[in-house]
C-alpha cells in the first residue's frame, strides 16, 4: 500500500482586514481584551460577493499552479466546512462546478475545527487503498456573515475569521514518508458547548422569525469549557499519535494546532512538551478560521522554510462535537 504524501498546499483570504479596534466600534470590546485573551490582533471577513466556495477555488488554484496541476487532474474533492453557503448541496459540488469538474466525487465534512484533519483522515485512506489518486482537501469558511456584531454576540465575534487553505494530495511508494497516522475522537456529550440550533430539522418549521429573534442561528459557546478541554485533549492526542509511532516530542520539527486561541495553543504545546521553534502560530493575523487554520497555517510555515523533506510534522485541533484529532506527517 502506497503513503499519502501532500502535494502542494495554498490558501486565500478575503481582501478586507478587520482589526480589533474596528470591533469595539461595533460592540462593546477592545483591542488589549481580544489580544490579552486570545492572542488575535485581525481577522479578514467576506465582501459582497465572495462565498466560501469562492474562496475554496482561488486558494485551489494557487495550490494546482504550485504542483502544476491542472484541475481536470484532481480525482476527488474532500470539502470541510462548518459555514456552507448553502443548506444542501454541500459546497463539495459547487467547488466541483467552479473548478469546471462535472466527474469527480465530492464529500463535504462537517467536523468543525477538527475538519481538516477529519477529511485528511478519510482522503488519506481513501489513497492509501488506491481508490482515488489525486484528491483535494479542502479547509474553507465563512464565518462574519454569521456572527452576532453585536455586544450580545461579542464572545464569538471576535474570535473567527474567513478564509480557505487546501492540500493537494497523492500516493508516494517511499514508505518512509507521508501521512503516518490520524487519529479521531468525538465526544457527543458536549454537543451544546458550541453549536449553532438552527435552522434544523428537529425544529418545526426548521427556521421561524421566532427561533431568529432568539438568536438560535448564532454560533453560542461555553468558552471556558471548550477553552478547558482543548488544552486537555489536544496534548493527549498528540501524545498517542506521537505514541503509536515511536516518536518522542524531542522528533517533532513543526507542531501545526489549529489556531483558536493563543492561550490554548501554548497550554497544549507545554502539555506536549514542545519548545516554541516547534509550534507555528498565526491567529494574531486569521483569528480562528475553524476547518481552514491547520492548511493555512501549513502553507505559510512551507513559505518560511519551517518544514524540509523527512522532517516530522505533527497536527492537531480540537471544536465543537466536540471533535478532536491528530495527524503524523512526515514530510
Ligand atoms: O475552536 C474552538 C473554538 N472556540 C474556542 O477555542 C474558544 C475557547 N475559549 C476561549 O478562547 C475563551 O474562553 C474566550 C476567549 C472565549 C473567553 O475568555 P475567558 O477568559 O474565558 O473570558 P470569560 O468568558 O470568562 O469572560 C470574562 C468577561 C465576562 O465579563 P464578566 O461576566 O466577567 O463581567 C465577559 O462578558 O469578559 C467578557 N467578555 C468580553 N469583554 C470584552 C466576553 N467577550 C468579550 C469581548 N470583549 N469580546
Amino acid at each position: 500500500m502506497p503513503r499519502t504524501e501532500f502535494i502542494a498546499t495554498g490558501f486565500h483570504v478575503p481582501e478586507r482586514v478587520v482589526t480589533n479596534d474596528d470591533l469595539s466600534r461595533m460592540m462593546e470590546t477592545s483591542d488589549e481584551w481580544i489580544a490579552q485573551r486570545s492572542g488575535i490582533r485581525t481577522r479578514h471577513w467576506v465582501s459582497a460577493g465572495e462565498t466560501g466556495v469562492s474562496l475554496a477555488r482561488e486558494a485551489t488554484c494557487r495550490a494546482l499552479d504550485r504542483a502544476g496541476m491542472q484541475a481536470a487532474d484532481l480525482d476527488c474533492i474532500v470539502y470541510c466546512t462548518c459555514t456552507p453557503d448553502h443548506f444542501e448541496p454541500g459546497n463539495g459540488v459547487f467547488l466541483a462546478r467552479e473548478l469546471g469538474l462535472s466527474d469527480v466525487p465530492a464529500i463535504d465534512v462537517r467536523n468543525q475545527c477538527s475538519g481538516f484533519v477529519y477529511g485528511l483522515s478519510v482522503a488519506d485512506a481513501w489513497i492509501r487503498t488506491g481508490q482515488y489518486r489525486r484528491v483535494l482537501l479542502v479547509g474553507a469558511e465563512v464565518h462574519s456573515r454569521g456572527l452576532d456584531r453585536t455586544t450580545r454576540g461579542r464572545d464569538t465575534a471576535v474570535l473567527f475569521g474567513d478564509g480557505a487553505g487546501v492540500a493537494i494530495l497523492g500516493p508516494t511508494d517511499d514508505l518512509q514518508r507521508g501521512v503516518l497516522t490520524t487519529h479521531l475522537y468525538a465526544d457527543g456529550r458536549h454537543a451544546e458547548k458550541l453549536w449553532v440550533d438552527a435552522p434544523g430539522l428537529a425544529h418545526d418549521p426548521f427556521i421561524s422569525e421566532e427561533l431568529i429573534r432568539a438568536g438560535k442561528h448564532r454560533a453560542v459557546m461555553d468558552g471556558r469549557d471548550v477553552f478547558k478541554y482543548a488544552s486537555v485533549l489536544m496534548p493527549q492526542s498528540i501524545a498517542t499519535a506521537l505514541k503509536q509511532n515511536g516518536l518522542t516530542p524531542a522528533d517533532v520539527k513543526l507542531l501545526v494546532p489549529h489556531q483558536a486561541n493563543l492561550r490554548i495553543i501554548e497550554m497544549v504545546q507545554k502539555a506536549a512538551g514542545l519548545r516554541d521553534d516547534q509550534v507555528y502560530v498565526n491567529i494574531q493575523k486569521y483569528g480562528n478560521t475553524t476547518a481552514a487554520s491547520i492548511p493555512i497555517a501549513l502553507h505559510e510555515a512551507l513559505d518560511e522554510g519551517r518544514l524540509a523533506r523527512g522532517d516530522l510534522l505533527v497536527l492537531t485541533a480540537f471544536g465543537s462535537g466536540f471533535t478532536w484529532a491528530s495527524a503524523a506527517v512526515r514530510w
